[in-house]
Formats: C-alpha cells, sequence, structure tokens
C-alpha cells in the first residue's frame, strides 16, 4: 500500500523533469517586474517575448488609469456575490452588450476565467443525449471541458476527413446534438482552424460549431476574430474568447443567440456558483474596447511586428511550423530537448532575450518549441537584436534546426 503523498517526492506527473530539479528559471520564473516590452528577470532587463500582450495594453497609461479608477470606486471586492443573486450591475450588462456587438451574435455571457467558461459553457450545453466533436489539438481548458462530459469523440488536428468520420459515428451513436469543438488560432502552433470545410460539414451533419478563440480575438479578423477572418462568423454558434490575452485583464464571454446565453447563464456551473467578474475588470475591459476601436493602428501595429519578426527568422533558417498568426513557434526537433534548453538559456544569460520553451503537456509529446508572442509595443530594434541573438546563438552551438523541418510554406494571415 503506498501512501497518497509519495508521488509528490517522485518523478512523474505534469514537468516532472523541472519539479525534480526544483527549477524556477524556465518553470514558474520569477519576473520582477510589470509586464511590457522589457522585463526584468534575475537581475536583469530582458526584451521579452513570452506574455500574450498582442495589442501592447499593458504599456498603455489610460487603460492602467482606468483600473486605477475603478478600483477607487469600486474596490476589488466590488460586486459581492454570484451573479445570480448580488452579483449583477449594469457593467457587466453593458460589457456583454458590447461584446456581442463586437464578435456581430445577438447575446454575450461573461465568465470569471477562460478556463472556467468553457468549461460552464460547455457542460450547460452538453445534456445526456448530445455529444462532443473535438479537433485533438484543442487547449487544455476545452479537453477538460470534453472528458468530463465523458461523450467525446476525437478527431485529427484541423483534418475533414477525420471530422467527417467522427461525425458520423456521432450521429450513429447518439441521438442528441453535436458541439463540434475547435480553436480559432492555435496557441502554440499559431495554425489557424481550417473553417469553411468545417463550416460545411456542420452543415451537413446539422452539428453546432463552439469556436474558442482565446488567441484569434484581438488578432485576427481586424481584431473580431478568426470568423471575420474567413467571413464565416455567422456560422459560429456559439463564439468564445478570453480576456487574458489580447485584452490584457482577465475572464472570457461566451457569444451566441439569445436564447442560449440565457440558457448558459443560468445553467453554467462554473459561473453559476462562483462570485461575479469584479468590477474593476468589467469597467477596464469596457475602456479597453472603447481605446481600441479608438486606436484600429494598434492591431496594425501587432501585424507589422509579426510579420517582420517571422520573416526575419525564417529567412535566418528557422522553421515556424504553420502559423497563420502572430503566434510565433521556432521548431525545436524532439531530440534535441537538451540543446533547446540550453538555447533558451544562453539567450537569456548572455542575450537578455526572454523565451518560453514548450513542451509535453501542453503540446503533444515529441513536440518542442521555443514559442514567441510578438505583440504592438515592440520596436524594430527589438525585433533585430532579436533575430541576431537567435543566429548568432544556433550558430555557436552549431545547431542545424531548421534543416531538420520541411519548409511549410509558412505565410501570413494579413
Ligand atoms: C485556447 C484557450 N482557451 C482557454 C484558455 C484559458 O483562458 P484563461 O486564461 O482566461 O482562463 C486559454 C489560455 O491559456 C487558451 O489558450
Amino acid at each position: 500500500m503506498k501512501d497518497l503523498f509519495s508521488k509528490c517526492s517522485e518523478e512523474g506527473g505534469y514537468f516532472s523533469y523541472f519539479r525534480m530539479r526544483g527549477d524556477r528559471y524556465f518553470a514558474m520564473p520569477v519576473l520582477e517586474s510589470p509586464p511590457g516590452r522589457i522585463m526584468q528577470f534575475q537581475g536583469k532587463k530582458m526584451v521579452q517575448w513570452i506574455i500574450n500582450d498582442y495589442l501592447g495594453l499593458t504599456s498603455i497609461p489610460e487603460i492602467k488609469e482606468a483600473a486605477i479608477e475603478a478600483a477607487k470606486r469600486w474596490g476589488v471586492y466590488s460586486p459581492m456575490g454570484a451573479r445570480i443573486l448580488s452579483g449583477n450591475t449594469e457593467y457587466h450588462v453593458k460589457l456583454e452588450k458590447m461584446l456581442s456587438e463586437h464578435a456581430d451574435k445577438e447575446d454575450a455571457a461573461l465568465f470569471n476565467y477562460g478556463y472556467m467558461g468553457v468549461q460552464g459553457t460547455t457542460h450547460a450545453l452538453i445534456g445526456k443525449d448530445d455529444v462532443i466533436v473535438i479537433d485533438k489539438l484543442s487547449h487544455a481548458s476545452m479537453m477538460d471541458a470534453a472528458f468530463a462530459t465523458r461523450q467525446f469523440i476525437p478527431f485529427r488536428h484541423n483534418d475533414p476527413e477525420s471530422l467527417e468520420r467522427a461525425l458520423k459515428r456521432a450521429r450513429r451513436l447518439h441521438e442528441g446534438g453535436i458541439l463540434i469543438m475547435i480553436e480559432g488560432v492555435y496557441g502554440m502552433t499559431g495554425d489557424i482552424a481550417d473553417l469553411p470545410p468545417i463550416v460545411e460539414l456542420k452543415k451537413k451533419y446539422g452539428a453546432r460549431i463552439f469556436m474558442d478563440d482565446a488567441h484569434g480575438h484581438g488578432t485576427m479578423g481586424k481584431g473580431r476574430g478568426l470568423g471575420f477572418h474567413f467571413g464565416l462568423q455567422d456560422e459560429i454558434d456559439v463564439y468564445f474568447g478570453t480576456f487574458a490575452k489580447a485584452y490584457a485583464a482577465i475572464g472570457g464571454f461566451s457569444a451566441a443567440p439569445k436564447d442560449v446565453c440565457e440558457y448558459i447563464r443560468f445553467n453554467a456551473r462554473s459561473q453559476v456558483f462562483a462570485k461575479s467578474l469584479p468590477l474593476v475588470v468589467v469597467w477596464t475591459i469596457i475602456k479597453t474596447i472603447e481605446y481600441l476601436k479608438a486606436h484600429p493602428e494598434q492591431y496594425d501595429k501587432l501585424w507589422e511586428n509579426t510579420n517582420k519578426l517571422q520573416n526575419g527568422l525564417c529567412e535566418a533558417g528557422f522553421s515556424l511550423g504553420k502559423t497563420q498568426s502572430p503566434v510565433t513557434p521556432v521548431m525545436v526537433p524532439a531530440e534535441d530537448f537538451e540543446t533547446g534548453m540550453k538555447f533558451l538559456h544562453k539567450m537569456r544569460d548572455e542575450k537578455h532575450i526572454l523565451i518560453s520553451g514548450v513542451m509535453y503537456p501542453v503540446v503533444p509529446k515529441g513536440v518542442f518549441l521555443a514559442r514567441m508572442i510578438p505583440t504592438a509595443a515592440h520596436t524594430d530594434e527589438d525585433i533585430d537584436i532579436t533575430i541576431k541573438a537567435f543566429k548568432e546563438v544556433r550558430d555557436e552551438l552549431g545547431l542545424k534546426w531548421g534543416e531538420r523541418f520541411e519548409k511549410t510554406g509558412h505565410h501570413h494571415a494579413i
């Protein structure tokens, strides 16, 4: 018989490599300055590519001022209670209206976290006869939501033939409705959902689409997301976004027809039984949306920087996989895991450039990425010194990464 806690001092579990080494360099690094293009790590100021501040909003003083104003008015505690009882305000209602307009849906329902929103929305909608058909590369929040229903069929990432097989099976085995769960922009690899064939199949099999556009909301389709990018927003039955990335805040929302949002509001257990989103956050997001409407150049700058960084890395011989979004994954051969770590170490210690390594369970086993997020706040110089450092460290370590990946015809979304 083993003690419950014995696993905690043994190899195993997620990120065991780091846990067993007591690592705080790659895992849970302590960042010593507020978010921005330059951040301090272990006493050194570095150009960072690790936060999802796509639109550079962490550097906009007006937005910070809005949050300060809101904190003075409401503290961090308002409103008190769950939304259904004592936690609703005119600003929650107003923000939902703004989000529904932005997503071109009848309504939107707020959540405190994207993660909670995916659970809540999915569990509200999936009844005992229904089934989820889910892209295998979906974010953990979606996989967890699907696992919990126990009624799901996975399909190969972005593969319409595999999706059709899953839909046929779903129709054969289940009497109720089908929810196709996909991401808009896949947050680790940066490739985008192949919406046209997915929409065709949803119509053919009478299914509904839930699209988690955590990384596409604010960054694609002029900021309105991947549905707009394809001109297919009407076909996304539930459009999901988080505020934790491009909007530089916290929380999430499901945008959908009115009756569906109302049903979600009353049935999403992760939100019904939790305190409401704080007003500091609600108010700041309202001001953020107003700011972005008046400043479309933030979006243009994001893409200018994205193209400059991605073209520069490709020209230098690195492979960026299939990204079509600002997410910039530099592909590292899996067998070079230790060398990949050394590479990131040298980039930090010698070049003062902060990049994250991404591995299982965030991405499938055998994949290792040096993942970068360009933002509207980065400068030309930041990009130039980063690309130069990439080349120098690669040559110092004698790495041949680019040659080990097939050239994927990397091209840009705009
Ligand atoms: C695709 C996707 N969905 C959901 C989430 C969770 O969002 P949040 O951080 O708002 O809980 C994330 C964040 O990592 C994400 O990338």
